[in-house]
């Protein structure tokens, strides 16, 4: 390769290499895999070695990526957080260990580690207290997270312990486990919100919410693997490890001393198809030099530590063919694209179908009918399509186009600015609307009627005795018993499912109108707010955006809802046949010695657990909040109160009670 046409290489790889960290570290979505990335930083980095006078010092194989964003405060790193070299052979990791070898003049002794694929976090604690949770940023400085961190269970406040140093740092990886990631999935959808595409991107998004009361809804959980500090307890990474876990914190469950470079490829072989029965995901293996006095001879380059490396593992793919799109329309008139595919197997399961998510996608990978398609699971998630073989393309084959009338009736296809979706209006005469919205109607965690599932619900509309949920209570025993498919038994579980749900509970008859964006939590949430349905179908969007976590998007759905003269119609039939609408009055929830009050809780607690207090406030009427503001009442301390919100409270003049003083208000 000539001079300049290395030179325009490298400034278009830095470029696309810059454009990519930004995705991924401050986006939170990337389009390419880690694997693809670092073929892309492989290049670059072979040009710089080749020609030493184009390096730059803003090079990113000189720095890392940067998550910094304006909304936090930034704070430097006391060390600088570097990361690690990727390596996708065992043949790279022999490499590493022969000149490990080379510098030191013998073969040290290795610890292996799995490699958490989160977000790296550094804490600080100062005098057993944490001080400060930064993000990695540029490595030299990263955002102060402390208010959201504290949120996390697993991550201690305060620790104690004789061997405790004064001041140290305590490194590891924030991560949500798969179940909670699926959980917070399922209720963004159902909120219509765009869903994240993997469990990190979920975890370093919520880690940068600007509200800690939301993180502390989100599953988060930190493994904690790197101790730093003036004072260790022991000269090697595996004693410190062991010591901060015996100081309370959560440190890598599996971690191996491995005595030269065969145990730990056998360590990577090991866990390669263990690490997927994880209920979280790992990416690889993290090799360190177990002893402190010859990492510090191995020393570090600008961008990673020579003493540790990260050995990948590739995510498992396949490639087969995309076969046809269908367009499925959903009970809100949501219509999702889903690939079928010839079947192929993929880490242990044969993969039929992959998810397409919406139309941005499709644009995105340029999808054409019969492409070779390149399909990917990680850990647990359902297989996506993240790439087209473009190349075995056949000239004639069709692009994949979204329609732009729904498939089911021929409606044009809506899409509100600002989101993804796209959907159907034909609320009440659309076929799949009308089924769906009857078979959540009665789906377990709406109204759960014993009896009627998918398929009954379909031959019932099919036979025209239902058009829509209020139908279902003019339903008869005989007319049921006479069908084809029914016997006296089922219709008689039937009859009874229909008559208990007159008095289910009322968020959960709110959740079953299926109105859109209104899931589980927010059905709660509204239920709450609003223990009568008159007062809801009254309630104006100002009114209903008043309440937490309901936003503009969400009270203008429920007025387009209840503006709708055919829903208030279905209401009143509803109701007719006896069903109510209503809560527990109001007054008795928030009638009691805290009243209005809004009060923050903080440190731990002799006599109540931390969520007995907030219970105990919230049955007293007052409001437990997690943030210290202008609105908050007084603070009740317990041991350990967090400095943070001591200084703010002095600040804002905010009376701070002892857990005695509070308990002794209460039964005042
Ligand atoms: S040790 C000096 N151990 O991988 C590097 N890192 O690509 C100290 N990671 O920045 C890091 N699991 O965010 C270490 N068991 C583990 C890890 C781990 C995941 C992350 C970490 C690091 C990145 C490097």
């Amino acid at each position: 390769m000539k001079l300049v046409d290395a030179k325009k290489r490298a400034e278009e790889l830095r470029k696309t290499i810059n454009e990519h960290n930004h995705r991924y570290y401050v986006l939170h979505q990337p389009v390419i895999s880690d694997f693809e990335f670092d073929i892309l930083l492989n290049e670059l980095q072979a040009i710089e070695k080749n020609f030493p006078e184009l390096v730059t010092p803003d090079s990113p194989t000189m720095r890392v990526g940067s998550d910094v964003t304006e909304e936090f405060v930034q704070v430097e790193h006391v060390w600088p957080m570097l990361s690690l070299g990727n390596t996708y052979s065992p043949e790279e990791i022999v490499d590493f260990g022969e000149r490990i070898k080379k510098t030191l003049g013998y073969e040290p002794e290795y610890v292996c580690e799995l490699k958490y694929d989160g977000v790296s976090i550094s804490l600080t604690y100062e005098n057993g207290t944490l001080a400060r949770a930064v993000t990695r940023g540029d490595g030299l400085a990263g955002d102060d997270v402390t208010a959201n961190v504290r949120t996390i269970r697993s991550i201690p406040v305060t620790v104690s312990a004789k061997d405790l140093p004064s001041s140290f740092v305590m490194r590891g990886e924030i991560y949500l486990p798969h179940k909670g990631f699926e959980e917070m999935n399922a209720v963004r959808q159902s909120r219509g919100e765009p869903l994240f595409a993997n469990p990190r991107n979920a975890a370093a998004g919520t880690l940068k919410l600007l509200d800690p009361r939301i993180v502390a809804t989100r599953p988060l959980n930190c493994f904690l693997y790197y101790l730093l500090g003036d004072q260790l307890p022991s000269d090697n990474h595996y004693d410190n490890i062991m010591a901060a876990r015996g100081w309370g914190f959560r440190t890598p469950d599996v971690m191996e001393l491995c005595k030269g470079m065969d145990e730990v490829i056998s360590f990577i072989t090991s866990w390669e198809h263990e690490r997927r029965k994880l209920p979280y995901d790992t990416d690889g293996v993290v090799v360190k030099v177990n002893s402190l006095a010859a990492q510090r001879l191995l020393g570090s380059t600008a961008k990673s530590p020579r003493w540790a490396i990260a050995y990948k593992y590739a995510a498992e793919q396949a490639v087969t063919e995309l076969l046809s799109v269908d367009f499925q329309v959903g009970r809100t008139g949501n219509v999702t694209p889903v690939a079928n595919l010839r079947p192929v197997l993929l880490a242990g399961t044969t993969v039929k179908r992959a998810s397409l998510h919406n139309s941005d996608q499709i644009i995105l990978l340029g999808l054409h009918y019969g492409d070779s398609v390149i399909i990917e699971k990680g850990g647990e998630i359902i297989p996506k399509i993240v790439g087209v073989d473009r190349e075995r393309r056949s000239g004639q084959s069709g692009e994949v186009i979204f329609p732009d009338r729904c498939p089911e009736c021929g409606t044009p296809l809506v899409r509100t600015e600002g989101e993804a979706n796209h959907y159907c209006p034909n609320y009440l005469h659309c076929p799949p609307q009308i089924t769906r919205r009857i078979i959540h109607f009665v789906s377990r965690k709406a109204l759960d009627i014993e009896g009627l599932g998918e398929e009954t619900v379909e031959m019932l509309w099919s036979k025209g005795l239902i058009h829509n949920v209020a139908d279902l209570y003019d339903l008869r025993q005989e007319q049921l018993a006479s069908l084809e498919r029914l016997g006296d038994k089922s219709a008689l579980n039937i009859i009874t499912g229909l008559r208990g749900s007159l008095s289910a509970p009322w968020h959960r008859k709110l959740f079953a109108l299926g109105i859109r964006h209104v899931g589980e939590t927010v059905a709660k949430t509204i239920a709450a707010g609003f223990t009568d349905i008159d007062m809801l179908v009254e309630a104006t969007e100002e009114q209903l955006a008043a309440l937490p976590e309901i936003g503009p998007r969400i009270s203008a759905s429920i007025r387009e809802y209840f503006s709708d003269k055919d829903n208030i119609e279905i209401i009143r039939r509803l109701k007719a046949a006896g069903m109510t609408f209503t809560g527990p009055a109001q007054q008795a929830k928030t009638a009691g010695p805290l009243s209005g009050k809004t009060i923050v809780v903080s440190g731990t607690f002799e006599g109540f657990s931390r969520d007995g207090i907030k219970a105990a406030i919230e049955a007293a009427g007052g409001k437990a909040s997690a943030s210290v503001s202008g609105s908050t009442s007084f603070i009740v301390a317990g041991r350990d109160m967090g400095p943070a919100k001591r200084a703010k409270a002095l600040e804002l003049g905010i009376p701070v009670l002892s857990e005695e003083e509070f308990v002794k208000m209460m039964k005042e």
